[in-house]
């Protein structure tokens, strides 16, 4: 059968999500989070149907893997929807190190749902599919959207409003988006597993939760107003603020490495002297420079120089996923 494609770029989160609520298998956030997508760091991913296939075929960057997440969210999707009669392969090809803090999940899991949509004839409203992506990956769902987007928390337990919103498209606000690499290998600690630790073990877990969700509201009316300096100081204390909490666990979940903070002091020197710029940390030991348009480059050729820093990867931000 024919194959099919979809893409969806990468996000990073300015508002945190860590962590969950409620028990079950929905995966729903413990709170909302708002996040910038990315154009460059993009998954592909193509979908072939096929008859002849006695099981769904997973493959990552050319590399046939048994994904326990995709294969499940596969099935359960197939259980939802009788259009999706046969099993399929599917071959998903990133542009960006897999698994590095780089959210290689959240563009997988939405590239994912949008592939199987458009090769099985869904036809599922984006809302629909963003709750599939989310079961994938809570941060799946914002990838969906482009440009500014808030995941809602939802009150729900069948998790139907958890739901991503888009604040503003890619071009309303075009920030500039520079990563520096400090490691290339696969990090140590998963982000679900370094969260289900940190509520689990750390003291500090409910400040995080309560504070988190109280600075939506401000960072969103930040974004519409374009106040790129009240959404610095968000941005940088929400991403302080969890890695705090994740540091408090025990054992501690430590994601940086000695070249990550250099990158944060480099970031708060560029700033000092003028320059747009705030950062931002996932579940890995990059670091993410958000930068006011016009400002990536110089912020890129300054982190290079950061020792450790292996390589930078600029990008602009992008449109939500779809079918190609
Ligand atoms: C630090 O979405 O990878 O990047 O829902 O368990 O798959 P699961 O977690 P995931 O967590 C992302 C955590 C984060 C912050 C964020 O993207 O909001």
């Amino acid at each position: 059968m024919t194959p099919t494609r979809a893409r969806a770029g990468a996000n990073i989160a300015l508002i945190k999500y860590w962590g969950k609520r409620g028990a079950g298998d929905l995966n729903l956030p413990a709170t909302g989070s708002i996040s910038i997508t990315l154009n460059e760091l993009e998954t592909v991913t193509t979908v072939t149907p096929d008859t002849a296939l006695s099981g769904d075929v997973f493959s990552l960057n050319g590399a046939l893997i048994e994904d326990a997440r995709v294969l499940r969210l596969v099935s359960r999707m197939r259980a939802a929807y009788p259009a999706m009669a046969s099993y399929c392969r599917i071959e998903s090809v990133n542009s960006f190190p897999t698994a590095a803090g780089l959210a290689s999940s959240a563009s997988g899991f939405a590239a994912l749902v949008l592939a199987l949509d458009a090769a099985f004839e869904l036809q599922a409203p984006t809302d629909e599919l963003a709750r599939w992506a989310r079961i994938g990956s809570g941060s799946a769902a914002r990838s969906l959207l482009g440009g500014f987007c808030r995941m809602h928390r939802g009150q729900a337990q069948d998790g139907h409003d958890a739901i991503p919103e888009q604040l503003l498209d890619h071009t309303a606000w075009p920030l500039e988006v520079v990563v520096a690499i400090t490691q290339t290998q696969a990090k140590g600690t998963s982000s679900r597993k370094g969260m289900t630790h940190t509520m689990a073990t750390s003291p500090y877990y409910s400040a995080w939760v309560r504070h988190n969700e109280q600075v939506l509201d401000e960072a969103e009316k930040a974004i519409v107003s374009r106040d790129f300096d009240r959404l610095s100081e968000l941005s940088e204390a929400s991403a302080l603020q969890m890695h705090a909490s994740a540091l408090a666990a025990e054992p501690a979940v430590l994601y940086w490495n000695g070249s990550s903070v250099e990158c944060l002091h480099a970031i708060r020197e560029l700033r000092q002297s003028g320059h747009g710029v705030f950062f931002t940390m996932d579940a890995g030991p990059q670091v993410k420079a958000v930068c006011l348009p016009g400002h990536g480059e110089s912020v890129a050729t300054r982190l290079q120089q950061v020792p450790g820093v292996q390589s930078v990867v600029s990008s602009a931000l992008g449109p939500g996923g779809c079918r190609i």
